[in-house]
């Protein structure tokens, strides 16, 4: 298949006639990549059931995976579910447009191919104006998981994009690097209380501010083991996975650091190709390894937008292990220890 790759500068007048384009591709069955303010989406008509099937050929996705359906106003809840809790629309109100997603129960409207044949849908108001705009355009909804390969980590660039489905889809659009890099925080609102199935940007702290009373999902940090299943299908896969086995070393900094040494040198030893993946605090002093510093400690969104980008050098640098610095889970902390713990499938050392 033949890919179109186009770029946008931001300013959303001058970026119109190629939002056109990809909104005219949606509308015609087909599928577009597109920037978000968290990652970059793989977008088909969300109320097209076969353009749902070519999302998950595309991404190589299991079709039991379900998308997040994406609309342009809050009002649009309304299309897609005929009771739409109380809580969506406060928390709509504070959080939308931008990175939370809600699970409400979905209407008939909505295809079962779409929701990966569950009786619930995810749904998210993108901050991102291209985003939003395409939405617009299409004149429907855009169904849209990340747009990268099953497995791999989320794209936070372009070429990202390129790299996993040039040639798989019918049009990238190139928004330069997104502004997040995770994905969104997704919100369960079918119960009584509201559980976080995945956290993101959106922190329970801030939810809870909101809304009183918010809980975790108990499968979240401790990977699937025995009866513990995540209730976001999504979140049961092996995710975010580098090609190399990668070790989290969690304790004090001088601990940590000391362990990342200890441990990349003797792997140098051994002949194996070392990556290194830490703050800036702890990135001096490492020889003979490829070490990715994600940026200051104590800087979690910095953090959070470079973690995805390094797990695919590392990928391209063709290491065959990576050691890796873990960070506190306060705030947007729970989800850069939530994707880096997935990726490290749970392995961790506590020093
Ligand atoms: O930031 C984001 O959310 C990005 C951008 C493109 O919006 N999208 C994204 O989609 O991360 P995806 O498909 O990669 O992840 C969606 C997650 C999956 O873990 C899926 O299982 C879960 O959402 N999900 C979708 N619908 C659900 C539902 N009805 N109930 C529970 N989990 C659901
Ligand atoms: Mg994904």
């Amino acid at each position: 298949m033949n890919t179109i790759i186009e770029k946008i500068s931001g300013d959303i007048n001058s970026d119109q006639p190629v939002l056109q384009k990809a909104a005219q591709i949606i509308c015609d069955g087909g599928l577009v990549a597109f920037p978000t303010e968290t990652v970059y989406g793989l977008g088909g008509d969300a109320f097209d059931a076969q353009a749902a099937g070519r999302i998950y050929a595309a991404k190589g996705r299991p079709s039991d995976n379900p998308l997040i359906v994406h609309i342009a106003h809050t009002g649009d809840l309304d299309t897609l579910s005929d009771n739409v809790p109380d809580m969506a629309y406060r928390l709509a109100d504070i959080f939308w447009p931008g990175p939370l997603t809600m699970i409400i129960p979905k209407n008939s409207k909505v295809p079962s191919t779409v929701t990966g044949g569950l009786d619930t849908v995810a749904v998210r108001l993108p901050s991102h104006p291209a985003a939003r705009r395409l939405i617009e355009l299409s004149g429907t909804y855009i169904a849209a998981p990340s747009a990268n390969l099953s497995g791999r980590p989320s794209p936070t660039k372009a070429s990202h994009v390129i790299e996993d489905l040039f040639e798989r889809i019918d049009m990238i659009i190139d928004g330069g690097d997104i502004e997040i890099g995770l994905e969104s925080t997704i919100v369960d609102l079918t119960g009584d209380v509201p559980v976080i199935l995945r956290p993101g940007f959106v922190t329970q702290e801030a939810l809870k501010k909101a809304v009183g009373n918010v809980l975790l999902d108990p499968a979240l940090m401790t990977g699937v083991s025995g009866d513990v299943r995540p209730k976001a299908p999504g979140m049961k896969y092996r995710h975010y996975a580098p090609r190399a086995e990668l070790i989290v070393i969690e304790g004090r900094p001088s601990a940590v650091s000391e362990r990342l040494r200890s441990m990349a040198a003797e792997a140098v030893l051994q002949g194996r190709k070392v990556g290194v993946m830490v703050s800036e605090e702890l990135s001096h002093g490492f020889d003979n390894a490829e070490v990715i510093c994600l940026g200051r400690r104590n800087n979690e969104e910095e953090i959070a937008k470079h973690l995805f980008d390094a797990l695919r050098q590392f990928d391209e640098m063709q290491v065959d292990i990576i050691f890796a610095e873990a960070f506190s889970q306060e705030g947007i902390g729970q989800a850069v220890m939530n994707r880096m713990l997935k990726a490290a499938g749970h392995r961790i050392i506590k020093v």
